[in-house]
Formats: structure tokens, sequence, C-alpha cells
């Protein structure tokens, strides 16, 4: 891996473009620091001239929300034959549709709160498509991340207002029942789940605000759970993560009620990773420094299109065969 040219992707073209460059800029300094031949790639609709033009060999996808996170870049980096970190396609595009993610957890029996679906054509009648569904309740968008939309609403009137700001980021919406209790975030490095954070914002619930600005929330690891809830939230995780066949890192968001039930929310397949983010934070109490993290991410990025190759094994050692040969060849040195 210490021969070949790693491209970092950063920047895209979602809502949570400023976080990414922050986790991008980040990794880079880690990988270069451990040694590897690691690049920058600023990602727009040309990334795949970039890709060609810098002659990457592995990617280390540093992309949150759409085109990054939804599998769209990891297809087009499986087409161009090039490993990347993290989850696959697949998996990729069922976590960051939440609606999907929790279909696949009901299948797999894995508590999530209760939930129905808006779309914008049924925008007319809100108060009709909730019913006796009650409240508290959370709105959010589908398919975005970092709470960009998500709101919590205790009546008809606010409501109607967050769907209507929700529809400005979405045509889809999920209706949550509110789940109060504490917020916990399971983090899994290659199948293992290595730990959890407990977050408690000192104002309102894990918004934008709180999970982006200094000091806004309170970080407790590990969670202050009894040792059978944490077992449980850890178990928990690590089924959420194979439910949606994630592989790499993930960090997969859990709700703890009052009366000690989990209800899983997501799993984040490109958790963030400015040095002050949940995961590095988790890795660093289980005893592994930020840049052995974004190490062992890398590792799983062959890792992870051989086990892929598995489906079509031609088509597994094709795209190895061809980032090998990238690698292998002088002018890329
Ligand atoms: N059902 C729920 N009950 C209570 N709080 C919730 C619920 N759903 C989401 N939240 C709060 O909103 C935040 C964002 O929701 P989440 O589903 O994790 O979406 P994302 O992080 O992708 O924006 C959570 O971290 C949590 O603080
Ligand atoms: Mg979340």
């Amino acid at each position: 891996m210490k021969h070949r040219r790693i491209g970092v992707l950063l920047g895209g073209m979602s809502s949570e473009r400023e976080v990414s460059l922050r986790t991008g800029e980040a990794v880079l300094a880690a990988l270069q620091l451990r040694g590897y031949d690691a690049h920058p790639v600023y990602v727009d609709r040309d990334v795949d001239l970039v890709l060609r033009q810098q002659r990457i060999d592995v990617a280390f996808i540093a992309l949150h929300g759409r085109w990054g996170e939804d599998g769209c870049i990891q297809g087009l980096l499986e087409t161009m034959g090039i490993p990347y970190t993290g989850s696959g396609v697949l998996a990729s595009a069922l976590a960051m549709d939440k609606v999907k993610a929790k279909e696949l957890f009901r299948l797999h029996n894995l508590p999530t709160p209760a939930y129905y679906v808006m779309h914008r054509r049924d925008e007319a009648d809100v108060m009709e498509a909730h019913g006796d569904f009650g409240f508290p309740a959370v709105v959010k968008p589908v398919h975005e991340g970092s709470s960009v939309g998500v709101e919590i609403v205790h009546d008809a009137a606010e409501l109607s207002a967050a769907c209507e700001r929700a529809f400005c980021f979405d045509d889809e919406l999920l209706i949550e029942r509110h789940i109060a209790g504490r917020e916990v975030s399971v983090a899994i490095v290659g199948d293992r789940a290595l730990g959890a954070v407990e977050i408690s914002p000192r104002a309102g619930f894990y918004d934008y605000g709180a999970k982006y600005t200094r000091g806004a929330s309170d970080y407790h690891i590990p969670p202050r759970l009894t040792p059978d809830r944490y077992r449980g939230i850890l178990t928990q995780g690590l089924r959420a993560h194979h439910a949606l066949g994630c592989g790499g890192a993930t960090r997969v968001d859990i709700m703890v009620s009052e009366s000690g039930n989990e209800y899983l929310l997501e799993v984040n397949t490109v958790p963030g990773l400015t040095r002050t983010s949940l995961l590095p934070k988790i890795a660093d109490a289980a005893g592994i420094s930020f840049e052995e993290l974004c190490e062992m991410m890398l590792m799983g990025a062959g890792l992870e299109t051989a086990r892929r190759g598995r489906g079509d094994r031609r088509a597994g050692h094709r795209a190895f065969a061809g980032a090998e040969r990238r690698a292998a060849a002088p002018e890329h040195h």
C-alpha cells in the first residue's frame, strides 16, 4: 500500500461538503504522516478525469451525503477498477436511504422507532397522513445526513411547518416516533464493534449546530449505561452494520429509551473523520490513534474489494489486477 498512489476523495456536491472537506484534510494529513503517497482529489462532476490524470490506485472516500456516501462514487470506482474504503455500492445506497435501512432492520428483527413515509405529493394533507400517530414525532428528509432538515415536532402546526422545510431538502420524508432517552453511537471497524459514545447535547437534540459547534454537546465514552446495556448496544450496532451488508468503518446511531430499550436510527457509512469526530474519539478510547484508524480503514480498501469480488470472481480479479498493474507501472512513482 505504501507504494500506491492514494487519492483522498473530498468535497463533493452534497449539503455536507464543508464537513467532507474537514474530514478529507484530516485524513490526508494522517496518511501522509504515516508515509503514504496520499493526494487530495477534490470531487466534482469531472472526478473520473481527475482520478485518471492523477493516476490514483486506491481511493479513500472522505465524502459525505449524496453522490459520496450513497453508492454513486462507489459505483464509479468499481467500474474504473479502483479499490476504495468503506461499504460497497448496495450497502452504501441502503444506508443512505433511511426508509430502506429501516425496512431491512425490521426484516432482521432489529428494533427501530415506528414511522411512516410522506411524499411531496401528499404535502397538502399532512395531518391526514399523520392520523393518530401522535406526538412528539421526528421529521427527517430520507436521504440527508448531519441532521440537515431534521426537526422534533410537538403538534400539528409544528409538523406542517417542519415538513414544508424538510421538503426543501428531499421529495420523501420520514416521520418517526420520538424516543426520549440517551443517544449513543456505536463504532464498527473491520467487522468489530470498537466501542460507543453517548452524546448529550447541551440544549435540544443533536442537530447540525450541536454536531459541529465546539462545546455544544457533551460526550461520554463509554456511554453511561449498565455493562449489560452497553454490550447490548454494541451487538445491535454490529447487527445493523451486517443487516445492510456494510464494510469498513461505520457508525451506528441508536437511541436508548428511558425504559432501556434500544432503537436503531441509522448507519453512517462514511463517518466524520476530523480529529474531534465521534469515530476517532471512540477509537482513541480503544487505544487507536487517529493515524492508525485512517491506516486501518485504508487497509480495508483492498479487503473489501476482494470480498465483493467473491460474487463475480473475474470482475474482482480484473479490478485487483488493474490496481496492481497501475501500482507497478514505473511512471507512477
Ligand atoms: N426517533 C428519534 N427520537 C429521538 N431523537 C431522534 C430520533 N431520530 C433522530 N433523532 C435526533 O436527530 C439526530 C439526527 O437523526 P439521524 O436519524 O441520526 O439523521 P442524520 O444524522 O443522518 O441527520 C439524531 O442524532 C438524534 O439526536
Ligand atoms: Mg445520525
